[in-house]
């Protein structure tokens, strides 16, 4: 079966990540056609817009997306496209599974979580009297919930010590649900524990589509370089690939890659190697065939 897909490559490092990772996916034979699509800066310029209409509309229309990251302008210029497709497509949940991979230097070398955080609501006003009132709500939300499952050991904490928790014993977790911005800077401290954002993914799913994009942003500080490590979109891609029931291509490649780790040969520069993005990509190829 031939699956269509829209492809947003995205800006800084996203084009170089991107290209690396449809390599990798094609090459476990999965069939799929790229509908390839801009957003933020890059579709201004183009087409006047920062989330052209063609755009929404193929994501709708094919109900899956991979996306790379997109810049936001910090404190002026167009609004974020990240929040912007998330809540045009009602992607309400985000998952973002943090699991230390081999031969990565990290503190918690076992570590394995997944954050699970609201997507399209926020609580970052600045009023503490809103603050209260949208966490108050979240929190009664999961207490409800978490009653009609006896069976799943529930339990809340305040984010502050949350964080304390997190970097002095993080096995403690499995599962994290939390709120918007929360979830955003817990996202990236747990990526920290295990070794960077360049191995972090995450998935936006809501009733009508999935989007799947790493944690990680567009990096502008490496970008052009060729040196990002195409982990974190990579096992978004995995995740995409499970999404859409490929799941003997979804194994494939995840085998492949799980090797690529356990061997500690050919590693990107952020966790500690000497290669660039392609050769790590061939190196994942090479053990597919
Ligand atoms: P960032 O995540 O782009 O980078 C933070 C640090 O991690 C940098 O030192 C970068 O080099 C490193 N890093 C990130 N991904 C990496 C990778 N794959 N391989 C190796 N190193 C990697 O965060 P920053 O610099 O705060 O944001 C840059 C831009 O990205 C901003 O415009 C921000 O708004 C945007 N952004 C977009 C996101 C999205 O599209 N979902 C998510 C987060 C940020
Ligand atoms: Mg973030």
């Amino acid at each position: 079966m031939k699956h269509r897909i829209t492809l947003i490559p995205g800006d800084g490092i996203g084009p170089e990540i991107a290209s690396n990772v449809v390599r990798i996916i094609e090459a476990s034979g999965v069939e799929i056609e790229w509908e390839t699509h801009y957003a933020g800066a890059q579709a201004l310029e183009k087409f006047g817009e920062t989330l052209p209409k063609d755009l929404l509309e193929s994501i709708q229309r094919n109900k899956v997306a991979l996306k790379g990251p997109v810049t936001t302008p910090i404190g002026k210029g167009f609004t974020s496209v990240n929040v912007g497709l998330r809540k045009a497509l009602d992607l309400y949940a985000n998952l973002r599974p943090i699991r230390a991979l081999p031969n990565v230097p990290s503190r918690y070398p076992e570590l394995n979580l997944v954050i699970v955080r609201e997507n399209t609501e926020s609580s970052c006003g600045h009023k503490a009297n809103i603050m209260k009132l949208s966490d108050g709500l979240f929190l009664d939300c999961f207490r409800k919930v978490a009653a009609e499952f006896p069976d799943i050991q529930a339990d809340d904490k305040i984010i502050d010590n949350a964080c304390m928790q997190l970097v002095m014993r993080p096995e403690q977790f499995d599962v994290m649900l939390l709120e918007n911005l929360y979830g955003d800077i817990v996202s990236d401290l747990c990526a920290g524990l295990i070794g960077g954002l360049g191995l972090v993914p995450g998935a936006n799913i809501g009733e009508k589509g999935a989007m799947f994009e790493a944690v990680h942003g567009s990096a502008p500080d490496i970008a052009g370089q060729g040196i990002a490590n195409p982990t974190a979109l990579l096992q978004s891609g995995i995740l995409m690939l499970r999404h859409i029931r490929e799941r003997e291509a979804a194994d494939q490649t995840e085998n492949a890659m799980l090797k690529v780790f356990a061997e500690g040969k050919v590693r990107t520069r952020d966790i500690g190697g000497t290669a660039n993005t392609a050769e790590f990509a061939n190196e994942i190829i090479a053990k597919m065939q």
